[in-house]
């Protein structure tokens, strides 16, 4: 079977080639692969600055954002052939650590968790793939290609899942306004499931007009491309879905008093920002501001996000996938072009 393959850690490595099926032991239930999504940490691995492969192998199969149809699965797991499914990113770690153990491995506290398509573990990016069914997600049959959404939106499920959590320390907690930086996926599925809660929606976005635009007007929300007179916006809960380092910088201690900063950006160390401590301290002593980092999901962020999906409008959510490649062009999703939101790499025949 074809699959898009990396040595992590060389730049511009990927390759599709033919590899033997996927083995039994990554699970019994067999998947033909429907359609992969790619994100900004496919393209670090490619640069070689991100990812691992499996112990003692070169190569990795890349992909970490799935839609597959169950070809094979053992009888009573829950899944029949047909279904439609996302594989789960990570695994526990072995030990396992008492979060991995909790089922809680997007809180892995040694490090030794796995993810397939990223840490140690081959991806989805094959023709089929093989998983446990406990790490499989079935989606509703009504989001078909749209399904492939599912793992950016469990980022999300998990993101709001746990600035709820914070902002529940206080009893009297009631958001009303959301600041969201940045309309790539990640941000935009942050603005929607803002609308789902009733909030006050803005994201800021360096591109003017276009298709960004148009999809937070639509969603309900404020668009600003100019972070001009944002400061007295003053938002309960701030998404920051850029990770860029001078917009993070800004972000700190720009919520109202009870603030909550969301991080979600996986940045590359070494960059340095000057950022006054003191005032920034006091602003969050004084206000009780949190400002959290938040990465991966686990099965509950999975679910959470699969209703999320599953409520939200297909027209908007289709507007999100801006190109659509087939696997034989599987290079040309991974540049980035200008307009791009979310790629997909179509592996249908
Ligand atoms: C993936 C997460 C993963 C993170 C860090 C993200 O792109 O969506 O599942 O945990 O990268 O490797």
């Amino acid at each position: 079977m074809r699959a898009i393959t990396v040595s992590p850690g060389i730049a511009n490595s990927a390759r599709l080639e033919d590899i033997p099926d996927p083995p039994e032991s990554d699970g019994p239930v067999l998947v033909r692969t429907l359609a992969l999504g790619v994100c900004g940490t496919d393209r670090e691995i490619l640069d070689g600055r991100y990812g691992s492969a499996p112990p003692g192998q070169q190569r990795l199969v890349l992909g970490h954002e799935s839609l597959g149809a169950v070809e094979a699965a053992p009888a009573g797991c829950g899944l029949a052939p047909g279904d439609l499914i996302v594989g789960i990113v990570r695994r526990p770690d072995p030990v396992p650590c008492l979060a991995c153990a909790a089922g809680e491995w997007d809180m892995c506290r040694n490090g030794r968790y796995t993810e397939r398509g990223i840490k140690e573990r081959h991806g989805y990016g094959a023709e089929r793939f093989r998983l446990e069914p406990e790490f499989a997600i079935r989606i509703d049959p009504a989001l078909g290609i749209l399904g492939v959404l599912l793992e950016p939106a469990s980022i999300l499920a998990k993101a709001w899942d746990h600035t709820e959590r914070i902002g529940h320390r206080a009893r009297a907690w009631q958001p009303k306004t959301l600041l969201v930086t940045g309309a790539g996926p990640i941000g935009l599925l942050a603005a929607l499931m803002g609308m789902q809660r009733d909030l006050d929606v803005h994201v800021l976005d360096h591109n003017k007009g276009g298709p960004k635009e148009a999809l937070v007007r639509d969603l309900g929300g404020t668009y600003h491309s100019d972070p001009a007179g944002l400061e007295r916006l003053a938002p309960d809960i701030l998404m920051e879905c850029t990770g860029a380092v001078g917009l993070i910088g800004a972000c700190l201690g720009a919520t109202a008093a009870a603030g909550i900063v969301c991080l979600t950006g996986v940045t590359e160390p070494g960059k340095v920002f000057d950022v006054d401590i003191g005032r920034l301290n006091r602003t969050m002593v004084l206000d009780n501001d949190v400002v959290f980092g938040t990465v991966n999901a686990n099965r509950r962020h999975y679910e959470t996000a699969a209703a999320e999906l599953a409520r939200a409008d297909k027209r908007w959510l289709g507007r999100l996938i801006t190109r659509t490649v087939p696997l034989e062009r599987w290079d040309e999703a991974l540049e980035h072009r200008k307009g791009d939101i979310k790629v997909v790499i179509d592996f249908r025949p």
